[in-house]
């Protein structure tokens, strides 16, 4: 018999004027892409980012397959990427027939370990792609510096860490280019949904077009050409102006959604710090010169056993926790690539302890004290 669920793990809510906005959509008539809904929830993300131009997408995944499209990514290439990721950091370039090099992780932040990163580039490294994991930034500096220093672009996939800070500088900001999720997990989200950040104005005009199925129709409807026509590579990466509509009433509350989500955060770091002291679980750092996102709470168990033990634990009192990433580098995938054990250590180890708590914008501190409660009777 299942339990009923007492505490989820995700549950997308409405904030502001989502339904609102999707109904004068609709009312509009003009519910394909690029409407004027895009059009504010695009504008929005731009000034508040101080970002030259953004580009709503269907997902992170298809912003992240317009990086590989915008860097000419070709058969053989080489991209880094961590292992500690989801499959699409990696899967859009290798739909381009790169070749992907697996970097660890840091054992503190579990982001790309910037001091292997050096070793990892040759002469056909095309990109780096750092991942903000749980919306705290990389270290940014150093790998803005080792990149510049081999001409390599820096790419970011900013899944995690929409309004999140590194040295006072919004993530998603750094990289040539960034990708954002607005997957129904994500602090904000219509759905399915996504953004391309375009920090580098020289991939403005290509990306429309990319996104345009290759065709020139941005360009056409700017009245800049009388025809639009086929003119490059491409797909449909456009999402409908419904989804738009849906993400703009959620992007206009961001300061309600950060600050829920921080005393969420917070709720659990601080019931939890002494029971995580004595049990050696480790709990999420946050270095001193980064504002998170305040994505997820997530714990390091001691052991894939406890870990393991923990979500059992958890589930027989309905509360619904999970764990992520497995290593990359050793997934069939990975392995086809090369892949060995060893070859990503923190990785490896950090795959097997975590697991991340129910956390989203309708979590209520009742529930999260259930949630601790359980935690705390989890006694090794
Ligand atoms: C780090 C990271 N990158 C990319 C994605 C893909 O996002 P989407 O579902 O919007 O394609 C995810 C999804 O959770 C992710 O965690």
């Amino acid at each position: 018999m299942t339990e009923p669920i007492v505490v989820d793990f995700n549950k997308p809510i409405v904030v502001g004027r989502e339904l609102e906005y999707m109904a004068e959509a609709i009312g509009f008539g003009k519910i394909s892409g690029d409407g004027p809904f895009t059009k504010k929830a695009a504008g929005l993300l731009e000034e508040q980012l101080g970002v030259p131009r953004v580009l709503l997408t269907t997902s992170c995944t298809h912003a992240l397959e317009m990086f590989a499209l915008l860097l000419d990514i070709q058969p053989g290439d080489e991209v880094i990427i961590p292992s500690f990721t989801f499959v699409s950091t990696v899967n859009a370039f290798v739909l381009r027939g790169a070749k992907p090099v697996f970097a660890d992780v840091r054992p503190d932040t579990l982001n790309l370990d910037e001091s292997k990163l050096e070793a990892l580039i040759t002469p056909r490294t095309k990109a780096i792609i750092p991942v903000h994991y749980g919306g705290i930034g990389c270290e940014m500096d150093a790998i803005l510096e080792i990149a510049g220093r081999h001409a390599v672009p820096v790419v970011e996939d900013n899944a995690h860490g929409l309004f999140g800070k590194y040295k006072g500088k919004y993530l998603g900001t750094f990289g040539a280019l960034a990708a954002q999720s607005f997957h129904e997990t994500k602090n904000f989200s219509c759905g399915e949904g996504g953004a391309l950040l375009i920090n580098d104005p020289k991939y403005v005009e290509r990306a429309e077009i990319i996104r345009e199925k290759g065709t020139n129709r941005s360009r056409f409807f700017r009245g800049q050409v009388d025809k639009y026509t086929w003119v490059d590579v491409g797909s449909s990466y456009l999402p409908s102006d419904i989804l738009a509509a849906y993400l703009l009433g959620q992007l206009e509350q961001r300061k309600k959604i950060q600050s829920l989500r921080r005393k969420v955060w917070d709720f659990y770091d601080t019931a939890l710090k002494d029971w995580a002291l004595a049990h050696e679980v480790q709990l999420p750092h946050v270095p001193a010169h980064v504002e998170q996102a305040y994505h997820m709470f997530y714990m390091l168990l001691p052991t894939l056993e406890l870990r393991q033990g923990l979500i059992t634990h958890l589930h027989a009192r309905g509360i619904i926790s999970v764990f992520h990433y497995l290593p990359l580098h050793l997934s069939d995938m990975g392995l086809r690539f090369g892949g060995q054990p060893g070859d990503c250590p923190v990785t490896e180890r950090v795959s097997d302890q975590l697991v991340r708590l129910p956390f989203h914008n309708a979590l209520t501190e009742s529930e999260q004290k259930k949630v601790v409660d359980a935690i705390r009777e989890f006694d090794f």
